[in-house]
């Protein structure tokens, strides 16, 4: 059986991290224009490191959760057959074991160059402009997909969607596109769709079944039902 999860900021609340669009959330204190897009950056790209910077240093002050830690564990037994698309940028997926993560919308750790494209594992500030350890060029940006920009690997998405047997939602709103598309593109082709989810998502009607509560308890329940073999 394929297995597609898709994951967003609810998954790693429980870890700390802050979501988007929850009181308190990332984008209570921000305005998405002027962090969050590639005109901000033009604009200041000093205001878009700081932002980026300080979410890459908060990343050494939390841990993976027990909903990180199960995807890890049905990875286990899965193998190929599970795939965690995340829209997440932190690297919580991996600190709790999981191998077959696609960031599709890039990742906190990774810098990109505007000069080479090169990718390159970042753990430090970009404020000060340090040169791409590519082409020595000082235009490094952080390596995440902003509003008006197309997330990373959606054709391989396309085939993995079109393949799966399974798809589940965790822990995200369902407010962007194209990952709020993605249980009607698994239903198209035949997938069985789950939410498990704080509460109901803007795409909640689109699924087969939807659990609400958090991520840290449904997600463990969830992976032990499957992995007892109870298809539900
Ligand atoms: N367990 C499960 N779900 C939770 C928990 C929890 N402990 N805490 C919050 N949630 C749910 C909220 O109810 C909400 O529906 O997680 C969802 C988080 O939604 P958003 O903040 O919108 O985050 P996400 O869906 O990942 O945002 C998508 O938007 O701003 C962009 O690029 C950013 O990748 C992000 C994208």
């Amino acid at each position: 059986m394929k297995v597609v999860v898709l994951t967003g900021a609810g998954i790693s609340a429980e870890s700390g991290v802050p979501t988007f669009r929850d009181a308190d959330g990332l984008w209570e204190g921000h305005r998405v224009e002027d962090v969050a897009t590639p005109e901000a950056y033009e604009l200041s790209p000093t205001t878009v490191h700081r932002f980026y910077d300080a979410r890459r240093a908060a990343l050494l002050s939390v841990d993976p959760n027990p909903a990180h830690t199960a995807l890890a564990r049905l990875e286990q037994s899965l193998g190929d057959d599970l795939l965690v698309i995340t829209q997440n940028i932190d690297d919580l997926h991996e600190r709790a074991g999981s191998e077959r993560v696609l960031h599709m919308h890039g990742e906190l750790r990774s810098a990109l160059c505007r000069a080479c494209h090169g990718r390159h594992r970042w753990d430090h500030d970009l404020v000060d402009l340090p040169p791409c350890p590519g082409c020595g060029v000082t235009e490094l940006r952080p390596d995440v997909v902003w509003f008006g920009e197309i997330p990373y690997e959606m054709d391989r998405i396309a085939v993995e969607l079109a393949r799966a047997d399974l798809f589940v939602s965790i822990g995200t709103s369902g407010a962007v596109y194209p990952a709020a598309g993605f249980v009607r593109q698994a239903m198209r082709y035949g997938a069985r769709t789950l939410e498990l989810n704080l509460e109901p998502s803007e795409g909640t009607v689109w699924f087969h079944e939807a659990r609400h509560g958090r991520a840290g308890d449904l997600v463990p329940e969830w992976v032990a039902e499957l992995l007892a073999g109870v298809s539900r």
